[in-house]
């Protein structure tokens, strides 16, 4: 996919959008189901697995590493997995492609195995820090050799022979690093322990008790927790459920949002409170969203959000909801360049090293589109006047998020907006034009 000719794409503004959809399986719980099972001794049912470029680079790595996954015929994945500490040595390089968080929960999981392996990824992955995780790593008795001592990928990763339980203080606030020290820490006798000053997702800890693992989690500071995890458990195989990516749903919702006339409902979407700050913020500015039928999806709270296009005003994002949203600015950024007034979202700085950086090109695919924005410090500030001229060609630097945020733009600007490359948005919704265009989009 990433080496192919770039593909763009022009989104126009229509009619109304309508309908009833349901995006893929969540990409954050689709790559720990896959690692944590390779972590089991036997066989683990996943059923919704996002098949995601990301996602399908995860699960090549659990096999190379000597776990067997296959996919069904009635499209449930299969793993038969290894053991805490069990992975072979692969024969080849783990090529992560775009994606960080199997890049970094491989890393993990891997430091924990006494074996060496090399960890690569595409132009976009090579640039993103991998320091974050590798500190706690090394402090667990694992190695790293290789460029730049692993600053930056390509790594290669010696596991610990005798892995060392650690109390991490953690300098970010990053569901990825938690959860690489604790996957590292099921091989490690005694607790291993994460601080985290702002709650990130907890899927992990979650799914590591759904596999028999004890965990303990409890408030930490005004926002934090501290989470600790009794090492060398045995993994049993568990079924996983995937429920609906918040993040994925986020595209269809703001298009509701902000295309006059619209009424579109998102089937189970996930609503795990650390999840859902875009639907929080998104209340604040007006939005009429419904929560219907909140129920629980294997082990996930889920609802049904019914979405109405609605008269949006701007609002002060603080910075403490942010790991809650992390993934949402840049769409959240669309949406107040149709509300009226500032928008201000605060404590910005992780936005930097996602898939590009973040916080420059969601400010350019506003600047393109006519938007008036700034960006003070970590802060992103966008004016919105309603309704946004469009009409710019927005340069997508490799990321799903920005590609998938243009265009749901053009879907309600005065002017069509088109992307350079619409070839990403496989790596995390596949799908995603074709639910769009059932809804009433236009898309070419
Ligand atoms: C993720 C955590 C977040 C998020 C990413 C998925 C995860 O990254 O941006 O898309 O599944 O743990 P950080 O942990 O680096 O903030």
């Amino acid at each position: 996919m990433n080496a192919a000719a770039p593909m763009p794409l022009t989104a126009r503004c229509g009619g109304p959008l309508h309908g009833r959809v349901r995006v893929p399986g969540d990409k954050s719980i689709s790559h720990r189901a896959l690692v944590l099972a390779a972590l089991t001794v036997g066989e683990t049912r996943i059923s919704g697995l996002l098949e995601g470029e990301d996602v399908l680079r995860t699960a090549a790595a659990i096999g190379a590493l000597g776990a067997s996954v296959e996919r069904g015929a009635d499209g449930v994945w299969l793993v038969h997995g290894v053991g805490v500490g069990g992975f072979r040595e692969p024969a080849s390089t783990l090529d992560f492609g775009n994606s960080g968080t199997g890049c970094r929960l491989a890393l993990g999981a891997v430091a924990g195995s006494p074996i060496t392996a090399t960890f690569d990824g595409d132009a976009s992955l090579r640039k993103r820090p991998m320091r974050r995780i590798l500190d706690p790593l090394e402090r667990m008795g694992a190695r790293v050799t290789g460029a730049a001592e692993g600053g930056l990928l390509p790594i290669i990763l010696h596991g610990a022979v005798d892995p060392i339980p650690i109390i991490y203080e953690s300098p970010v606030s990053s569901a990825q690093l938690k959860s690489a020290v604790l996957l590292a820490g099921l091989s490690a006798p005694g607790e291993t322990t994460v601080i985290e000053a702002e709650a990130t997702r907890d899927h992990t800890e979650r799914m590591l008790k759904h596999f028999g693992a004890k965990v303990a989690s409890k408030p930490h500071g005004d926002h934090g927790r501290r989470i600790t995890l009794h090492g060398q458990p045995e993994l049993e195989p568990a079924s996983v459920v995937v429920p609906a990516d918040p993040s994925s749903a986020a595209f269809p919702i703001a298009a509701a949002l902000i295309v006059p006339g619209s009424d579109v409902t998102l089937e189970a979407v996930m609503t795990n409170p650390l999840r859902t700050g875009l639907l929080t913020t998104l209340r604040q500015m007006g939005a009429t969203i419904e929560a219907l039928e909140t129920r629980d999806d294997g082990g996930e709270e889920v609802a049904d959000l019914r979405v109405t296009a609605s008269q949006l005003r701007a609002v002060d994002v603080p910075p403490e909801r942010a790991p809650s949203m992390i993934d949402e600015y840049p769409i959240l950024a669309v949406i107040a360049s149709f509300a009226e007034g500032a928008t201000r979202m605060r404590g910005l700085k992780e936005l930097r090293v996602k898939e590009s950086d973040r916080l420059a090109a969601t400010a350019d695919m506003l600047r393109v589109n006519g938007v008036e924005i700034e960006i003070d410090g970590d802060d992103l500030i966008v004016n919105g006047k309603g309704r946004p001229a469009g009409g710019g060609v927005v340069a997508t630097h490799m990321d799903h998020r920005i590609a998938m945020s243009a265009l749901v733009m053009g879907l309600a600007s005065e002017n069509a907006v088109q992307i350079d490359d619409s070839s990403f948005i496989a790596t995390s919704f596949p799908g995603f034009t074709e639910l769009m265009r059932s809804l009433g989009a236009d898309l070419a």
